[in-house]
């Protein structure tokens, strides 16, 4: 499509689906969870939960990523990153339920790269990623349009991040890309190099802009913004040419709110304090932090951290609560001084955990994520481009 036929996509009704009422079946967030959820007031929840798990024994493998709730995490069988999930999700072939405690993309993840004889269960189906929700396949076709429009698809490699959907995840794997993680993007980056001379990254701006510039040396010059909201992206023809680094206008709304001020305010709060951030977060907050990494980065630096030094974190407040208690000799503070918590890991909830393996226990499987298989066939491309990195372990292969 020319950028004269260009059309902004409707909005999607995100007060309905925070209500758990709405539809949207092609939107990221999901569509309503059907049946009565036990109340969250109900004292028995936890004992339900452990008496529903261990009916299930070795059928149900339950994956809880960094970011989930407490009482979540109690009943995962492992814990971690989004990539590190889609890995040991992977590695349990035995398990006839996968119930994934994260969200919408990583339940997509991991039924690609499982046999279809598993099931990959979400306990909430509103539980999506406003960031995935910010690249929506016809947009990024329609972007593609343009770059060939400008002359430069031919020579433009397509990274996406593991937050988009399994179609961006396909277009990807059509179109000579790879996916990669905040703990393999540079990685990845390099790799795109070696393939072509531009990157179009999708759909985090911050992941794409600090790799880009803090790791693979390029200036912030080099890097332009597609704005899929505005015809031909909002930029001109010459300035797509001219660009190495094509960043697609997205990013995630609980890393995205730490600021520059923060950190420094922080640094006032307390006295010799390190700033550990996710790479999700705003260039400027990178600049002004100690240190940067993924997830799995920020666990095991706060792991290996002194007995009474002093870490500001900015990622996901669950999971800073959670470094906090397990480590009572070192002062971990959150970066923010409100609350941010990532309202959409937030949905999977005890409630949704029990309504979940109670059914399965019955004989009903509920809320299953199956990905069409031709968009799975070539995501799954993508997703083993990334896993044939030099340095990122593979994971078991169908
Ligand atoms: P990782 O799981 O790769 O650390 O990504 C952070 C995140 O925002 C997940 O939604
Ligand atoms: Fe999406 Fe950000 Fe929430 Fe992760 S923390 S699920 S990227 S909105």
């Amino acid at each position: 499509m020319t950028t004269e036929g260009f059309v902004d996509p409707a909005p999607t009704p995100l007060a309905l689906l925070l209500l758990g009422r709405g539809a949207d079946p092609d939107s990221e967030r999901g569509v309503e969870c059907p049946g009565d959820l036990p109340v969250a007031s109900d004292p028995g929840l936890v004992a339900r939960a452990r008496a529903a798990k261990a009916a299930l024994g070795d059928r149900v493998f339950v994956l809880g990523h960094h970011y989930q709730r407490d009482e979540v995490i109690e009943f995962a069988d492992v814990t971690g990153d989004s990539f590190k999930l889609a890995r040991d999700a992977a590695a349990r072939p035995d398990a006839e339920f996968i119930v994934f405690c994260g969200v919408h993309f990583m339940a997509e993840s991991a039924d690609i790269l499982t046999d279809s004889s598993q099931a990959v269960i979400l306990p909430d189906l509103a539980a999506g990623c406003s960031m995935a929700d910010m690249a929506a396949i016809a947009q990024v076709e329609d972007a593609w349009d343009v770059l060939l429009d400008a002359g430069i698809a031919d020579v433009t490699v397509p990274i996406t991040y593991m937050n988009s959907t399994a179609a961006i995840k396909a277009f990807t794997g059509r179109h000579g890309g790879a996916v990669c993680t905040s703990s393999n993007a540079a990685r990845a980056l390099e790799w795109a190099f070696t393939m072509g001379q531009k990157v179009f990254f999708l759909p985090d701006q911050h992941l794409g802009r600090n790799t880009a510039v803090l790791e693979r040396g390029l200036a912030l010059g080099d890097c332009v913004v597609f704005d899929p909201h505005k015809p031909g992206g909002g930029l001109t023809a010459d300035q797509l040419r001219a660009a190495t680094m094509i960043l697609w206008k997205g990013h995630c709304s609980v890393h995205g709110r730490f600021t520059a001020t923060t950190v420094a305010e922080v640094r006032e709060r307390v006295p010799g304090v390190t700033v550990l951030v996710h790479p999700e977060c705003q260039h400027e907050v990178v600049l002004a932090a100690d240190l940067v990494g993924s997830t799995e980065f920020i666990i095991r630096t706060i792991d290996a951290a002194p007995p009474g030094s002093s870490w500001a974190i900015g990622t996901e407040l669950n999971l800073v609560k959670r470094l906090a208690l397990a480590h009572p000799d070192k002062t971990i503070v959150f970066l923010d001084k409100s609350v941010c918590f990532c309202s959409t890991m937030n949905r999977i909830d005890l409630p949704h955990l029990v309504w979940t393996l109670e059914n399965l226990l019955e004989g009903r499987v509920v809320n299953r994520i199956e990905v069409d298989p031709e968009v799975a066939r070539w995501a799954r491309i993508a997703l083993d481009r990334m896993l044939a990195l030099p340095g990122v372990s593979a994971v078991a292969k169908d």
